[in-house]
C-alpha cells in the first residue's frame, strides 16, 4: 500500500513519503533544511499564545518567523488540548489565524481522544471533531487543510470518521492520537487504526501519521498507506543523549562505536561527545538523528520504486518484538494489501520468514490459479532448479524412456493419493504437472516463468509454518483432480497426512508444449478462456535465439502478443487487444474515458486520470488494460499505473501509459 506521491503546496512540491521535522517557533536552533527537510511542521497555537511570536507572524508570516522558505504545516493546539485538558482558542479563531500567518497547510481543532477510552467518550468527542472539520471548511479561504481522523482504538469509529471526512474537501488526512500508542510500542493497535482509516480515505489525498518520528517505523507505516510523518523525536531523543537508528535507539553512555557514518558519527567519538557541554552535544546528536531519519525516508521511497518495500518492512520489523507483532498482524489485511499491490515489480520476492506467507503476491497467485484449465490428473513434483519447465524438459522430455520417469532421482518415487481427491467428477482425460514449493505452494509448470513464480527466493530449509501452509494449499488443490500422483519427496518434505498407495507402471503422457503454455499464461493473466480467445488461428510461436524463451506469438503474419522476458507476462499488440476486447465482457480490464479524451487515446497518448469516467474496479497497478469509450469501442490499450479506485479518485496525473491507439 506504500506509494510515491507529490504533494503540491503554495511553497513548492514535495515528494512523499516524507518526514516533517517539528520546529519550535520560539526555540529552534537547528537548520533542519541543511539535513534534508523539505517540509516542516510548527505549532500555530504556541505562536498565537505568545505576543512576540504572534506579532512577528502576523506581520511577516510564519515562513519568516521560523526562517524556512519551503512548505510549512501548522498544528492547531489540539495536542496542547490533549496534554493540558484545556486551551483558550476556538476552532474558528485558530483556522483564521493560520490563514493570516500564511501557513501552507493548516489544521482544525480536532479532539485527540486517547487510546482505550470508553466507547461513549470516543463517540462524543468524534462528533465534535467532525463538526469542527466542517466549520474549518467554511472558515478557510485559500488555506490547505488537514482534517484529523480520530476515534480512539475503535476501528469502526476510525473507519466512520475517515469516510465522513473523506467525502469533504480536505487536502491532507492526518491520523491522530497515535502518539500514546507509539510511545508504548503498541504498533499492532496502530496497524488496526491506520488500516481502518486508510481503507476509507480518498486514495488521492496524502495521509499523515501524526507524531510518528522514529525511523524504525517509517517503512512499516509507509507500507500500510501513510505518506507523511512528523516528529520532534530528533530533538527530544537528542536531549536525552539518544541516537535514532532504523534498527532501534542507542544511548550515548552505552556507545563503544558511533552508530552510523554521518558527519557527526565520523567526526566524533562517543568520548568526544560525552566530554562536551550538554547543549553542543545535543545539537550534534540531533543532526545525526535528522540525517538518519531522512536516509531512512529515502530508503523507503527507493524500495517503493523497486517494488521491494515489504522486503524492507520485514527487515525493519525485526527491530522490536512489538513491531514483529504488527508485521504478523498484516495477516488480517491480506485482501486490502493485494488490491494495492502492483501486479509486476522490478524486484524478486524474497522469503524472509513465516511472515512472508501473508504477502499479497501469494494470495493473488491462489486466486489466479483458479483461472487455469481443469485437468483430471495431477502430477506433483518436488522443486528443483528454476525455471522448472525448462529443466523438467531436460529431465523428462529428453529422457529416452519418458514413460519411465520414476527412475529419475530428482523426482523421487511416485505414489498415488488415496483420499482427498474428488474421485472421478472431472471428465477430461489430461494431466497437470505442478511443482510444490515454498512460498507459492503450487506452481503449474506452464506458468512457472510468470512473475513472481520464477522471480522469488526462499531458503531450502523449511520452517514449520511453511510446511503447514503448503499442506493447507495442497489439501484444497488436490480436490480439483480425479487422481493425484505425488513424489515421495513432497510427502516427506511437508509431512503430508494422506493415505498413499504405490503408483506403478502407469503411462503418464506429458504434454508440455508451447501452445498450451501460452494459453495458460493468458488465462492466468487475463482470466479463464482468454488463452483460447487470444491464440486462435494459424499460431506461430517465435522464440529468442539467445535464450530459447518464447518471445512473440503470431496468427499467420499478425502479431498477437509479446511475452516480456523480465516477468514472463504478455504485452498485447493491436491484434491481441482487439481479440481480448472481443472476448472479455464489459467492464473487465476496461478503462472508460470521456469523449474529450477519445482523440488523444486514439493517437496513442497516455490517459490522464481526470478523463476516466468509469473503470473495472478490480484493475491493479501495472495491468494490461483496454481503453474504451462509453459505447465500449476500443480506443487504445496500455498499462495501468494505479489501481481502479485510485484512477477514479485522482484528478491529476497519468492513469494509463498507452501502448497504442486504434485509429
Ligand atoms: N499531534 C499528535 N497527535 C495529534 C492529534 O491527534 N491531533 C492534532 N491536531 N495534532 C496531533
Ligand atoms: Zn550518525
Amino acid at each position: 500500500m506504500g506509494r510515491i506521491g507529490v504533494l503540491k503546496t503554495p511553497h513548492g512540491n514535495i515528494k512523499t513519503p516524507n518526514l516533517m521535522p517539528v520546529i519550535h517557533p520560539g526555540k529552534q536552533t537547528i537548520d533542519v533544511k541543511k539535513y534534508g527537510a523539505e517540509i516542516v511542521i510548527t505549532n500555530a497555537y504556541i505562536i498565537y499564545k505568545n505576543e512576540v511570536l504572534k506579532e512577528k507572524a502576523l506581520e511577516n508570516g510564519v515562513h519568516s518567523l521560523i526562517n524556512f522558505d519551503g512548505p510549512i504545516m501548522t498544528d492547531s493546539g489540539s495536542f496542547q488540548l490533549s496534554e493540558y485538558g484545556d486551551i483558550d482558542v476556538t476552532n474558528r479563531e485558530i483556522i483564521e489565524f493560520q490563514e493570516k500567518i500564511g501557513t501552507d497547510i493548516g489544521t482544525s481543532l480536532d479532539i485527540p481522544t486517547p487510546p482505550y477510552v470508553k466507547r461513549e467518550r470516543a463517540e462524543k468527542e468524534l462528533e465534535i471533531t467532525l463538526e469542527r472539520a466542517k466549520e474549518a471548511l467554511e472558515v478557510r479561504k485559500n488555506l490547505m487543510l488537514n482534517s484529523v481522523v480520530q476515534g480512539s482504538t475503535f476501528p469502526d469509529l476510525r473507519a466512520k470518521c475517515a469516510e465522513i471526512l473523506g467525502k469533504m474537501d480536505f487536502e491532507v488526512y492526518p491520523i491522530g492520537a497515535v502518539v500514546p500508542l507509539l510511545e508504548n510500542y503498541r504498533y499492532k493497535d496502530v496497524l488496526d487504526i491506520v488500516i481502518a482509516s486508510v481503507g476509507n480515505l480518498p486514495p488521492s489525498r496524502p495521509r499523515h501519521l501524526m507524531g510518528a518520528g522514529h525511523p524504525m517505523v517509517f517503512a512499516f507505516a509507509a507500507a500500510i498507506g501513510c505518506d507523511l510523518f512528523d516528529s520532534a523525536a530528533y530533538i527530544l531523543y537528542a536531549q536525552d543523549d539518544r541516537f535514532l537508528m532504523p534498527e532501534g535507539t542507542y544511548k550515548l553512555e552505552n556507545l563503544y562505536e558511533m552508530p552510523c557514518s554521518c558527519d557527526v558519527c565520523t567526526n566524533y567519538t562517543p568520548d568526544d561527545l560525552k566530554s562536551m557541554k550538554k547543549d553542543q552535544r545535543m545539537k550534534l546528536i540531533a543532526q545525526h538523528n535528522l540525517y538518519i531519519s531522512f536516509a531512512e525516508i529515502k530508503k523507503v521511497r527507493q524500495a517503493i520504486m523497486d517494488g521491494s518495500l515489504l522486503e524492507l518492512v520485514e527487515q525493519r520489523c525485526r527491530a522490536h518484538p512489538y513491531l514483529l507483532d504488527a508485521l504478523r498482524g498484516l495477516k488480517n489485511y491480506k485482501e486490502i494489501m493485494e488490491e494495492h499491490d502492483p501486479l509486476y515489480k522490478k524486484s524478486a520476492f524474497f522469503y524472509s520468514g513465516p511472515e512472508s506467507l501473508n504477502r499479497p503476491e501469494i494470495l493473488r497467485h491462489h486466486k489466479q490459479i483458479k483461472r487455469l484449465p481443469q485437468k483430471d490428473k495431477l502430477l506433483l513434483l518436488p522443486s528443483f532448479r528454476k525455471p522448472y519447465s525448462k529443466n523438467i524438459q531436460n529431465l523428462i522430455l529428453n529422457h529416452p524412456e519418458i514413460e519411465n520417469i520414476q527412475d529419475l532421482e530428482t523426482i523421487g518415487k511416485l505414489y498415488k493419493i488415496n483420499d482427498e481427491t474428488n474421485n472421478g467428477k472431472i471428465e477430461t482425460n489430461s494431466l497437470q504437472i505442478a511443482v510444490c514449493d515454498v512460498p507459492f505452494g503450487i506452481i503449474p509448470l506452464e506458468i512457472d516463468e510468470v512473475y513472481p513464480l520464477a522471480q522469488n527466493e526462499a531458503p531450502s530449509s523449511l520452517d514449520e509454518d511453511s510446511k503447514k501452509f503448503v499442506r493447507n494449499i495442497l489439501k484444497d488443490y488436490v480436490k480439483n483432480f480425479n487422481e493425484v500422483i505425488i513424489s515421495e519427496k513432497i510427502i516427506k518434505k511437508f509431512d503430508l497426512p494422506y493415505k498413499f498407495e504405490n503408483y506403478n507402471n502407469e503411462f503418464l503422457k506429458i504434454e508440455l508444449n508451447d501452445k498450451n503454455k501460452i494459453k495458460y499464461i493468458a488465462d492466468y493473466q487475463f482470466g479463464k478462456g482468454s488463452g483460447n480467445a487470444l491464440f486462435s488461428g494459424d499460431i506461430n510461436i517465435v522464440k529468442s535465439r539467445k535464450t530459447g524463451k518464447i518471445r512473440h506469438v503470431y496468427d499467420g503474419d499478425d502479431l498477437i502478443a509479446t511475452l516480456r522476458a523480465s516477468d514472463g507476462i504478455f504485452v498485447l499488440s493491436m491484434e491481441g487487444a482487439k481479440r481480448l476486447h472481443n472476448y472479455l465482457k464489459y467492464p473487465k480490464n476496461r478503462v472508460v474515458v470521456n469523449t474529450d479524451a477519445e482523440p488523444f487515446a486514439r493517437e496513442g497518448k497516455s490517459i490522464f486520470a481526470k478523463f476516466v469516467i468509469d473503470i473495472d474496479i478490480n484493475i491493479r497497478a501495472n495491468e494490461e488494460v483496454l481503453i474504451v469509450n462509453e459505447k465500449d469501442e476500443l480506443l487504445a490499450f496500455g498499462k495501468s499505473l494505479l489501481n481502479g479506485p485510485e484512477i477514479m479518485d485522482f484528478k491529476v496525473g497519468q492513469a494509463v501509459k498507452t501502448r497504442k491507439g486504434v485509429k
